[in-house]
């Protein structure tokens, strides 16, 4: 039997501490953690990820505020608004929820972001600062990887450690944090010539590609711990990862269910972000 790692689980757990946290907070220096989240456009996966952290930050006892901007929202409009949150002493972390209209340069919105407020750590210098191992704050899903294997007791250094998937959210960052924990890492994607050659070598495998059952158990080396990132709405409504769970779980040591696995970490990683950000705050404000 494999052990099936329940992000749902790690997430109560840290979520609890937070909440803690959040209070203490509160009474000690009398201010509320706030989180600005601003969507734009009708992407309805966004909308439901959106209702998401807003609930999950009142969970918590933090202030959240929703900015819905519609579709035709001009770049500058929303360059505008950023600007004025990163001055707002209200709003510790901002998040702009992407994807981005086609119309919008979300390179350029996420520069605008102050890097201190910055709780996706997506800014080119929070990126820069992971890169060296002097960060602030962690990307939200990786990070949130990191706490399952952590909290299921996952070995990583010496482990020989295969992503599957190179995007700037997940992939990538994933490389590093596993890197910085000793792991001899691999970063496999689209070009790579013999994907099944590279997974099957993989103690540890993190799937981030978003295509629905793509990793097949014989892709998987028996034994192997499998963190599945993907989030697929399947034509009958259910949600499945990039891991055909039904046949590599039985081959695995450990792997993450859908949902209920990596999904609920990320907004909990946000949470915890968010948290980092006001404490800093005070550091600054004094
Ligand atoms: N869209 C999908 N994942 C994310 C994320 O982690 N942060 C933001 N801002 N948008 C996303």
């Amino acid at each position: 039997m494999s052990i099936i790692m329940s992000g749902k689980e790690v997430s109560a757990n840290t979520r609890a501490k937070i909440s803690d946290e959040v209070k203490a907070f509160k009474e000690e220096r009398g201010i509320t953690p706030g989180l600005a989240v601003i969507i734009v456009g009708n992407n309805e996966a966004s909308k439901v990820y959106v209702r998401n952290k807003h609930k999950a930050c009142e969970d918590v006892g933090m202030y959240s505020k929703v900015i819905e901007m519609p579709e035709e929202t001009a770049e500058e409009e929303l360059l505008s608004l950023i600007d004025s949150l990163n001055k707002d002493d209200e709003i510790h972390g901002i998040l702009v929820q992407l994807p981005l209209p086609k119309h919008i340069d979300e390179q350029k919105v996420i520069n605008s972001i102050s890097p201190k407020k910055d709780v996706d750590a997506f800014h080119p210098e929070n990126v820069g600062k992971i890169m060296i191992g002097e960060y602030d704050f962690l990307p939200c899903t990786p990070a949130g990887v990191m706490e399952i294997l952590d909290y299921y007791n996952i070995e990583i250094s010496g482990k020989k450690c295969v992503i599957v998937g190179r995007s700037n959210i997940v992939g990538k960052p994933q490389a590093l944090l596993l890197l910085e924990k000793n792991g001899t890492v691999t970063i496999c994607h689209s070009r790579t010539k013999d994907l099944k050659e590279e997974t099957k070598r993989a103690d540890i495998l993190v799937v981030a590609i978003g295509k629905p059952d793509f990793i097949t158990a014989d892709m998987v080396k028996e034994g192997a711990v499998v963190v599945d990132v993907g989030i697929n709405r399947m034509p009958d409504g259910k949600l499945h990862g990039d891991v055909n769970f039904d046949e590599v779980a039985p081959k695995s040591y450990a792997i993450t269910p859908v949902p209920g696995g990596v999904g609920p970490m990320t907004i909990t990683m946000l949470l915890k972000n968010t948290l980092t950000a006001a404490k800093k705050y005070i550091l600054t404000k004094g």
